[in-house]
Parts: C-alpha cells; sequence; structure tokens
C-alpha cells in the first residue's frame, strides 16, 4: 500500500501532488496546430452543439461546485445562459428542457445513481446529453449522447481533489469550444483563454512546492470548532469547496458564503479569533471585485475575525487585513479556481491528519455513492 502512495502518507495527498498532471492531461491533444480545439471523443455534431440556447449542468458534491464555475466561465464566454442543478434536485423539480438544451453532467465516478437519473430524465426530455466523467466505460458516459473525458487518472482517496480541477478544466474546454463555434470575437477571446489555461500546469506545480506554511496554520488550527468561506465569482464555488473538504475531512463546521451576502446575514457569526478563509479575486478582476472584497476582509477583521487570505502573488492590498497571506500565482480571472482551491484542500487534508483522522476514509462517506 505505501509504494501505492508514492511515498506520500495519504491517497489524497498523492493526488493532490497530482493536480499538474490531471490538468495537463485532460489538455492534451485538444487544439490542433493553429491552436484551435478539437473534441475528438464528442460524437454530437458541431451544428447540433452551435444550436445549443441552454446549459444546464447536473451533478452531486464536489462535481456540482465544478459545475458552479463552469456556469461563470461559459456564460461569461459564450453568452449561452448556464444553469447548475443538484442532480437529485434536477429530478423531480419538473425541469425544461428541449432538444436545443445541453444537459452537462459532470461526475467522477460515472457511477453516481442521482445523476445518473438525471441525465436518463434529460434524454426522455429530448435534450443533448453530454457527460464529463474521469471513469472510462461507467455508466454516466454510457447513458449519455457524448462524452468528454477527464484524465486525472484513477482517484482513491474518497474526497475529490484532482478530479475537480480535471472536471473544472473540461468544463473550460468545452466552454471555449463552444465560444469558438460562434465564431467572430468569441473565437478570438477562447484562443487567447486556452494560451493562459495551457500556463496553469506549471502554475500549479510552483504552488504546491509553496504549502509549508498552509500545513503549520492547519496544525496550529487542530482543536478549531468552526471556519468560515468567503468567495466571489467563480471564487464563492471555491469557498464552498473549502468548507466541504473541511467537513468531510475534519469534521469541523464549516460554510461557504459569496463575500457579498455577509452583510445580509453571515455577518452575526463573526466574533473574536472566528477564523475566515477569504479567497481575493485577482487585482485584475473586472467590476472592481478585488476592491470590494478586501473591504469585506477589512469589515470582519475590524470585528475580531482571524483573515486567512488566499491572494494573487504581488496584490498588497490584502496585506494589512490579513492575519495570515497564503500567495497563488496571478492568472485570469475566471481561471483562477484551478489554483485558489489548492490551498484549501492542502489545508483540510492537514487539519484532518493533524486531529488523527483517516484521510482517505472519512466517516460516513462513500466514494460513489450507487443509490438514490
Ligand atoms: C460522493 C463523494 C464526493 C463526490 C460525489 C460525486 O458523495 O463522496 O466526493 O463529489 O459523490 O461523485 P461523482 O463520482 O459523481 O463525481
Amino acid at each position: 500500500a505505501a509504494a501505492e502512495k508514492g511515498g506520500y502518507a495519504t491517497f489524497m495527498e498523492k493526488e493532490i501532488y497530482e493536480q499538474p498532471h490531471a490538468v495537463r492531461d485532460t489538455l492534451l491533444g485538444r487544439t490542433d496546430v493553429e491552436g484551435r480545439l478539437v473534441l475528438d471523443d464528442m460524437s454530437i455534431t458541431a451544428d447540433q452543439l452551435r444550436d445549443v440556447d441552454r446549459i444546464t449542468i447536473v451533478a452531486c458534491g464536489t462535481a456540482a461546485y465544478a459545475g458552479m464555475v463552469a456556469k461563470y466561465a461559459i456564460e461569461h464566454w459564450t453568452r449561452i445562459p448556464v444553469e447548475v442543478s443538484l442532480a437529485h434536485e434536477f429530478r423531480y423539480s419538473d425541469p425544461i428542457a428541449t432538444e436545443r438544451t445541453l444537459i452537462v453532467s459532470i461526475s467522477q465516478s460515472g457511477e453516481t445513481m442521482d445523476t445518473l437519473m438525471a441525465v436518463k430524465h434529460a434524454r426522455e426530455l429530448g435534450a443533448m446529453t453530454l457527460s464529463i466523467c474521469n471513469t472510462h466505460g461507467s455508466t454516466i458516459p454510457r447513458e449519455s449522447d457524448a462524452v468528454l473525458y477527464t484524465h486525472a487518472g484513477p482517484e482513491i482517496a474518497v474526497a475529490s481533489t484532482k478530479a475537480f480541477l480535471a472536471q473544472i478544466t473540461a468544463c473550460y474546454i468545452l466552454g471555449l469550444y463552444l465560444a469558438q463555434l460562434r465564431g467572430g470575437t468569441f473565437a478570438d477571446d477562447a484562443q487567447s483563454v486556452m494560451k493562459e489555461l495551457h500556463e496553469v500546469p506549471s502554475k500549479l506545480e510552483d504552488l504546491l512546492g509553496r504549502m509549508d506554511r498552509v500545513k503549520e496554520i492547519a496544525r496550529f488550527m487542530a482543536d478549531t470548532r468552526s471556519v468560515l468561506f468567503l468567495g466571489r465569482n467563480v471564487g464563492f464555488p471555491v469557498a464552498l469547496e473549502g468548507a466541504l473538504k473541511l467537513k468531510e475531512l475534519a469534521y469541523i463546521h464549516a460554510e461557504g458564503f459569496a463575500a457579498g451576502e455577509l452583510k445580509h446575514g453571515p455577518i452575526a457569526l463573526i466574533e473574536a479569533g472566528q477564523p475566515v478563509f477569504i479567497v481575493v479575486p485577482g487585482p485584475g478582476t473586472p467590476h472592481e471585485l478585488h476592491k470590494k472584497v478586501v473591504s469585506n476582509i477589512q469589515e470582519i477583521r475590524a470585528r475580531g475575525a482571524r483573515t486567512i487570505v488566499v491572494a494573487e502573488d504581488g496584490d498588497e492590498d490584502v496585506v494589512p487585513f490579513a492575519d495570515e497571506v497564503i500567495r497563488v500565482p496571478a492568472t485570469s480571472p475566471l481561471l483562477a479556481p484551478l489554483l485558489t482551491v489548492v490551498p484549501l484542500q492542502v489545508f483540510a487534508l492537514h487539519l484532518s491528519s493533524a486531529k488523527g483522522l483517516d484521510v482517505d476514509q472519512p466517516r460516513n462517506l462513500a466514494k460513489s455513492v450507487t443509490v438514490e
């Protein structure tokens, strides 16, 4: 078993460190010599995809958070409306779908019953179904019209890490492909985003080399009873995922919020010493979101929160209000989740092992839930 873990203490740690490969391998072979996207494992025709007027993403757990990231990115790049539905809610909500609707399921295992049933329901409604899946030949891709495989390799730890990054990457590929089909400036913009996406794996390698401080913070916080996570735009699902990882692995009460929602309720939770992670959008993010999140940090710090800030290299604006700054390499705003989620995964992993818990097999959870 030790050999299988490749020298790491747990499968989860190994899988976290495999993330640069997961992203790189998922991107591999998807562009031709001119940099145009090619999706060779896609059996829905380009003409059918050009007609898509609505996308609904169905998934559960971490995969649903990948879908939330995808919503922001795909809508921005294509102007096609994207909705994210928890698969178990989708089916019984009398969902709207036509033959021009693309239902995208996201599943690491390809066996999650809730997600499978959502796909079957979508087919009954006459929608096109596309599966983003990490497991070749599994049930969900077999039940779908088309499949875009993620190449994260087998994921053993129950809590998903590298599959999550690969799912987000596959969603980006899909969004950029749809943008390319739209042509004109959509296609031009897609090409430049694709170039930046190809730079992410080496940025991930760099990032994974600087996790020592995160491990220390996790060890110091072994007795913590509650942790909050704030994010905005694509940072919002990252906050939700950070909180989920902590619940799953360390059995700590954790919640993720959209930073703008703070003043509408959650700020009441802030008291002296309350740890809060804040995922800060890069300074180049449109609509001054960076400035707005920095002022959120200031507000909660003034009320005694212990602020642990995830910010881009070179972002000095956060420093005066941060108890800890965790640096991530800069990238374009919509791609940032591939980097900002990593310290949150590492934090949850090390907090769990500091508490002496079973990182790879948390209580009450299964790797794939094949019952409804
Ligand atoms: C289970 C796992 C989660 C996972 C979810 C969806 O609940 O514990 O880690 O995110 O299923 O799994 P899937 O295989 O469909 O991505």
